[in-house]
């Protein structure tokens, strides 16, 4: 009795590795819920299906001791014996055959209900892959609304959301385990992926498809909140950026302009108004840099704008020449941009 034990304690750490913010099995939407049942039936039959082989193969073994004892000559068949195994092996596979249709019916029924969510009302949403970051454009009818962000995504708890899915340079794969299945970003063309989150939270999203060195640093933040709350955040992200509150950062946005940034990046509502990299108009409200590579705090962007390669080789960001004091306002001016 100690086995069964064993194997029911060894289950323990397997199953809390289920939960967590990036976790297809703990799901908190409505795609990743059908695709998290789907799995949980696949594997509870098959474990079904391989136990009652292991029990059929002791018996077997046991009944063949028993039948050796028995009979001294195993060369001569008898009739009934072959009779019996016949029905079995033919009861066998017509049950193999019955489970893998059933399995692959599940299966069907699940991908066609995930292509069937409900398409009126949906956000809509462009994503870009980039080597190593994601460019998020929400659309509306009116263009006044429409935002740009980056690394981050707010998404209204319980309604549908259209993502629109391209590429600038490799292929790349939306994945937030949480939320929704695996879709790929290919250049040249545009994927779209509807998906419903359910559960309020916030969950990480991970590029599942390898797209160069920083290929594990391509991580993407869903923050799934109540409607008036994504209203908000929606409605302070429209904003231009806010003006530098203090001499210190009122230091930074100038240096910022006259440095290499600008030649990349966007700041709504100062003359940083380049595309090349992720749009830094309110970077400051985000929690992380880098694509998720390291948190929003003043030292980690000081350490990020003071030698990108060391954090992330191969990353598109040169190492700009700035004194630390320079740096420092520089940082102040993007904290400051809630
Ligand atoms: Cu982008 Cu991997």
């Amino acid at each position: 009795m100690r086995a069964p034990l064993l194997a029911a304690l060894a289950l323990v750490p397997l199953c809390s590795g289920c939960s967590g913010r990036q976790s297809a099995l703990d799901p908190g939407g409505a795609n990743a819920a059908q695709i998290a049942a789907l799995f949980w039936t696949f594997t509870t039959t098959v474990m079904v299906v391989w136990l009652l082989v292991m029990i059929g193969l002791v018996l077997a073994l046991r009944g063949r001791q028993a039948e050796a004892e028995a009979m001294p000559q195993p060369l001569s068949p008898d009739p009934r014996i072959e009779h019996r195994a016949t029905i079995t092996v033919n009861g066998l596979v017509a049950a193999t055959a019955l489970i893998l249709v059933a399995l692959m019916l599940a299966s069907f029924l699940t991908s066609g209900s995930l292509a069937n969510l409900e398409k009126e009302q949906a956000l809509d949403l462009k994503l870009t892959g980039h080597q190593w970051w994601w460019d998020v454009r929400y659309a509306d009818k009116d263009p006044t609304r429409t935002l740009t962000t980056a690394n981050e995504i707010h998404l209204p708890v319980g309604r549908i959301a259209k993502l629109e899915l391209a590429s600038n340079d490799v292929i790349h794969s939306f994945w937030v385990p949480n939320i929704a299945g695996k879709m790929d970003l290919v250049p040249g063309r545009q994927n779209t992926l509807f998906i419903k989150p359910e559960r309020v939270g916030t969950y990480r999203g991970q590029c599942a498809e390898f797209c160069g060195l920083q290929h594990a640093h391509m991580a993407l933040l869903v923050v799934v909140e109540p409607e008036q709350q994504f209203e908000a955040w929606y409605a302070a992200e429209l904003g231009a950026a806010t003006e530098p509150g203090t001499p210190e950062a009122k230091r930074g946005k100038e240096l910022f302009s006259k440095a290499a940034c600008v030649m990349c990046h966007q700041i709504r509502g100062s003359t940083a108004g380049a595309r090349l990299g992720p749009d830094l108009t309110h970077v400051g409200r985000r929690a992380t840099i880098a694509a998720g590579t390291l948190p929003m705090t003043a030292v980690d962007l000081d350490s990020w704008i003071a030698d990108p390669q060391a954090v992330k080789p191969g990353v598109s960001m040169p190492k700009v020449d700035l004194t630390p004091e320079d740096r420092r306002s520089i940082v102040a001016y993007l904290g400051s941009l809630k």
